[in-house]
């Protein structure tokens, strides 16, 4: 009989998530709700919630939640296919997704890649293989090693795998896709990777989506030579070794992230599994939310000291900010990659690397600092304005007035006496910068809860991106909006997206929308079909579950009014302060002009709400 095929909407339908979840918690009935201690993390008395006929769960301990799928990929380190496969499985089926035809193209580029692996291991082992062989053996590879991490050997001839995809039935047109071999002008083709060492590059549902090949010979150029992109194979969205990281990364909630084949498969072998790899590409903030999803909150680049890699994850220093993980460089002494560091140093000589790790704004300031050393005053003006520029792409207003101070201790060095007035600098430069960059700026996060010491400076450029009380307005509203969908089907004018300062509830309201206007209810079961990245199925589910107040559209309504005010005497509050320092008397005039509009603004909108903070 065949398989039964399950889709994401039928594994939902048919999981007991109460069932799923006492496999692995006890959990007690309390109403209509199961409660536990949570799994996520450790406490003593229960704030773990189920909700079996919703299908939702969260800790309010530590903010973790969502499906049933959520569940399993969290408590085992799974990503979401393999979570939904996990689940099939349990109720007896297979995993697909709905859209066929896209899967039967990626599905005979697997297959057709699963064919080239198995003909490339043959080949490491066969006569053929002799010098690659020898090869691993001089890197330090076992042929165990070898089989472990699919490693092979594409012989020196010309078109023996071509001919060989042909024998098993693949067209010439969908071998030329694969990239595995090229096209001849005078027709048939020949293989793609020759005389090389080949790595089986593997996606978290242990397909094969391409290959890596290193050259043997000294003279072959490029040193390694890489599929080139398919459907199957995004390099931005890859890490070499992620299906063997996966559980480590989840267990020990960090990652190590390094940039070559060896480093990679190295680091596995001295026990660092929760290690991947990038592909010869930077370091994506697609790779991070890979790395986010498996729970990790921090993630270690250990990149040769002067990798071009490095200077690429320095250039775009937002992608940890994006992607909600610390991103902390560790240097590598010179000369030095993982692999042969591991090899001549050890795991715990890596080990005390990795611990020095600096976050990549220190990083980059460091750099900064550097260069401007041992230059005339006058000159040193122009650090502080290229620190202003790295600092003011930093979300988190904590951390932006941790690295103001930072930066301006060290720019003054020994006499502190004019610590003040740098710091100033910096923060009216951040503060022109973010204006210019437009007002998605000031949306930032409110993660601001952290730290102390509060300076003047501090608390301006906390008020910059700070927005906590707004955030909790727009939880409300949204939460109310999921409680009772029908609200937005009848009325779906009654939020835009922009209404919402805060990333994750924007993406929420534009998910919702559409499905409001196309009159279906934006329910959260609906809902969470359409997101696959946890931290949104988690709001899901703490929405959902959260005890926020009940509205009705009429109240619903006046929240999204009473955020407007907010935000537009949050605004007049921000060009208050830089009116007050501004000097330049075309400058002071625009201030002028954009406050009065925005108090006009404030006063056509009505009078009695308590705009405040
Ligand atoms: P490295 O040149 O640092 O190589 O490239 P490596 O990993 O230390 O290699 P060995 O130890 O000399 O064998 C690091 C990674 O960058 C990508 C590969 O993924 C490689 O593992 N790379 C490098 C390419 O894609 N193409 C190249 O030509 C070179
Ligand atoms: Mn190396």
């Amino acid at each position: 009989m065949a398989q039964k095929v399950l889709d994401v909407e039928d594994i939902r339908r048919l999981s007991d998530l109460g069932e799923v979840i006492s496999a692995q918690v006890a959990l007690k009935r309390v109403g209509r709700r199961l409660r536990g201690v949570c799994p996520f993390h450790s406490e003593k008395s229960p704030s773990f919630y189920v909700d079996p006929d919703k299908g939702l769960w969260h800790c309010f301990g530590c903010k973790a939640g969502g499906d049933v799928f959520r569940f399993v990929e969290l408590s085992m380190g799974l990503s979401f296919p393999e979570a939904a496969q996990w689940l099939a499985r349990r109720l007896g089926g297979e995993f697909r997704r709905r859209s066929t035809a896209q899967t039967s193209e990626t599905q005979r580029l697997a297959d057709m890649n699963s064919e080239a692996a198995g003909f490339f291991r043959r080949m490491l082992f066969a006569q053929e293989g002799e010098a690659a062989r020898a090869y691993l053996e001089e890197r330090g590879l076992s042929s165990e090693e070898a089989i472990r991490f699919g490693l092979g050997y594409a012989p020196q001839d010309w078109s023996r795998l071509f001919d060989l995809l042909r024998d098993k039935g693949f067209g010439e047109q969908e071998i030329f896709r694969s990239g595995l071999c090229l096209s001849r002008p005078s027709g048939g083709g020949y293989d793609r990777f020759r005389n090389r060492l080949i790595f089986s590059i593997f996606d978290t549902q242990q397909r094969i989506v391409g290959f890596g090949g290193r050259a043997l010979a000294e003279e072959d150029e490029p040193k390694y030579l890489n599929s080139p992109e398919t459907p199957l194979f995004q390099k931005g969205r890859t890490l070499y070794g992620l299906s063997w990281a996966s559980r480590a990364i989840a267990s020990r909630q960090r990652a190590v992230v390094v940039e070559g084949y060896f480093d990679l498969i190295r680091c596995h072998l001295c026990g660092i599994e929760e290690a991947v790899a990038t592909l010869g590409t930077a370091l994506t903030a697609a790779h991070l939310v890979l790395l986010r999803r498996r729970r990790t909150e921090k993630v270690f680049l250990a990149f040769d000291a002067d990798s071009a890699g490095l200077r690429a994850a320095l250039r775009s220093r937002e992608i940890g900010a994006e992607a909600e993980v610390k991103v902390l460089a560790a240097e590598l002494p010179a000369g030095h990659d993982p692999d042969s560091y591991l090899l001549s140093e050890g795991p715990e000589a890596l080990e005390k690397v990795l611990a020095k790790g600096k976050p990549l704004v220190e990083l980059t300031l460091e750099g900064i600092l550097k260069k401007y050393e041992g230059q005339p005053a006058n000159q040193r003006l122009g650090l502080l304005k290229e620190g202003a520029e790295i600092l003011c792409g930093l979300q988190d207003a904590a951390e932006k007035a941790y690295y103001i101070s930072w930066l301006g201790e060290r720019y003054c060095g020994e006499g502190r006496e004019n610590l003040a007035k740098v710091e100033q600098i910096l923060v009216s430069q951040i503060a022109a910068l973010s204006r210019k960059a437009g007002r998605s700026r000031y949306a930032g996060t409110p993660q601001a809860e952290s730290r102390q010491d509060t300076t003047a400076e501090e608390a301006l450029s906390s008020q910059v991106s700070g927005a906590t009380p707004s955030a909790k307005l727009e939880r409300q509203v949204l939460a109310c909006l999921l409680a009772q969908p029908s609200i937005l089907v009848n009325r779906p004018e009654l939020i835009q997206p922009e209404d919402f300062c805060e990333p994750a509830h924007r993406r929420l309201a534009e998910a919702m929308l559409p499905l409001a206007r196309q009159g279906e209810e934006p329910g959260s079961d609906r809902l969470s079909l359409c997101f696959e990245e946890g931290e949104l199925r988690s709001l899901l589910a703490e929405l959902v579950l959260g005890a926020e107040p009940w509205m009705n559209a009429a109240e619903v309504e006046k929240t999204l009014k009473r955020l407007q005010a907010i935000r537009v005497e949050k605004r007049r509050r921000e060009l208050a302060l830089l009116l007050e320092k501004e000097k330049e008397e075309e400058k002071r005039r625009l201030l002028q002009e954009e406050i009065h509009a925005l108090a006009r603004e404030r006063s056509r909108q009505v009078g009695r709400w308590v705009v405040g903070e």
